[in-house]
């Protein structure tokens, strides 16, 4: 039930996580690898626990160290990525196989990586969408959890689907994180 919430930056979709979350699963911590993410303020103001540390300087295999004794001693049993924008290592993924969720803004199997929306509406595609699934050590590509789809207007740039998009994910999200901490735990 204890969740771990990875964030770089704004944080919406970790504040729709922590603003839905009513005994299904619990925040327990939030944490970034940008020490300054806005969304780690909010986090800190609602009195939430929090943990910031850069990969600068530090190097991956001892950011990511600190990562997971940070996330035992929270006591967490599942990571949701939240707009976190560093990949994990294999080795991270492997010793949290199964535990970790990412949301990402496509209808998955489509437009992994970056730029979704843009490739979605170059495309003519007719809806874009967002997905949460299980992260593995392919980039975007575990099995995927729950989709909602967004249509494309006619007009649409990459910022106004994006715009869209982000109320759905805000929607999603905390409905299938809570329906995987009670199938898992
Ligand atoms: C979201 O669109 C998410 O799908 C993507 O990055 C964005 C993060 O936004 N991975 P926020 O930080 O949750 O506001």
């Amino acid at each position: 039930k204890r969740v771990a919430i990875l964030i770089s930056g704004r944080g919406s979709n970790m504040m729709s996580l922590v603003a839905a979350a009513d005994g299904a699963y619990e925040v327990a911590l939030v944490a970034s690898d940008k020490p300054d993410a806005a969304g780690l303020g909010w986090a800190k103001a609602q009195g939430l626990a929090t943990w910031a540390l850069s990969p600068k300087g530090i190097g991956k295999p001892a950011y990511e160290a600190a990562l997971d004794a940070a996330l035992r001693d929270a006591g967490v049993g599942t990571i949701a990525l939240a707009g976190y924008m560093r990949l994990l290592s294999d080795d991270f993924v492997a010793r949290w196989r199964g535990r970790i969720l990412n949301i990402h803004p496509s209808l998955l199997p489509k437009y992994k990586g970056l730029d979704t929306h843009a490739r979605a509406i170059e495309a003519g595609d007719s809806h874009g969408g967002c997905s949460v699934h299980v992260v593995t050590e392919e980039l975007d590509g575990g099995a995927v959890l729950g989709q909602a789809e967004v249509a494309i207007e006619p007009g649409d740039t990459p910022e106004t689907l994006a715009a869209r998009v982000l109320v759905a994910e805000h929607r999603l999200y905390p409905r299938v994180l809570a329906d995987f901490v009670a199938q898992t735990s």
